[in-house]
């Protein structure tokens, strides 16, 4: 094998660990439920060690919450313990991110606008998990509604992992990239320990 082929081949050695790792801590909450996830959209952060592979894994550990959200069945307890994982996970997510990246990138007049999309994005998600979380898990319109949620969501990362990080990273040096995701690292579990779930319903559908 070439230099080159058994490098390539360690790249995608750690992508795999790095989803199989993030759909595993998804899994411990129910770990009867099935988490097909199915293909991802391909990016070449998967696995990286610095802050855009630790996002990914993160956004592949909510891909799994989603899919396995959708294999519950009425108010069930697998459904509301994934749910406040879920709610808990996308906050503290989200809280992070803007603290450890995208409020680098949004004073960055190249950068401003990926950054001003994704937070944007971030305010409607968290809009969509209060007026989740505001209504009746056992009527079947929950689930449609959790379905837009997750459209949402899977649109919301699939761009951040093809569009705005790939912009941000040609504005930030290797070593900014390291320590975002130590920020990030401390942020996520400061953030975690500290969300709450709020219930409010949005007054338009
Ligand atoms: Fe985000
Ligand atoms: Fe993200």
């Amino acid at each position: 094998m070439t230099r080159e082929a058994s490098q390539t081949s360690t790249t995608a050695d750690r992508a795999r660990d790095a989803k199989a790792h993030a759909i595993a801590k998804a899994k411990a909450i129910a770990p009867d439920l099935a988490a097909r996830i199915g293909s991802t959209p391909k990016t070449p952060f998967r696995g990286d060690p610095d802050i855009f592979g630790r996002l990914v894994e993160d956004h592949d550990r909510h891909r799994a919450l989603l899919a396995m959200i959708e294999e519950t069945q009425g108010d069930s307890e697998d459904r509301r313990a994934l749910f406040e994982e879920l709610t808990r996970e996308l906050k503290a997510h989200a809280a992070a991110e803007e603290q450890a990246l995208w409020s680098s990138v949004l004073r960055d007049p190249q950068t401003t606008d990926f950054a001003r999309h994704a937070i944007a994005e971030h305010k409607e998600i968290d809009d969509m998990l209060a007026d989740l979380a505001a209504r009746d898990m056992s009527s079947s319109g929950w689930l449609q509604r959790f379905a837009s949620l997750k459209e949402e969501y899977l649109h919301h990362i699939r761009e951040e992992e093809q569009e705005q990080f790939v912009a941000a990273e040609q504005r930030l040096s290797s070593a900014d990239l390291a320590h975002m995701r130590d920020v990030f690292e401390r942020r996520k579990k400061a953030e975690k320990a500290a969300a709450q779930i709020e219930k409010k319903i949005r007054l338009k559908d």
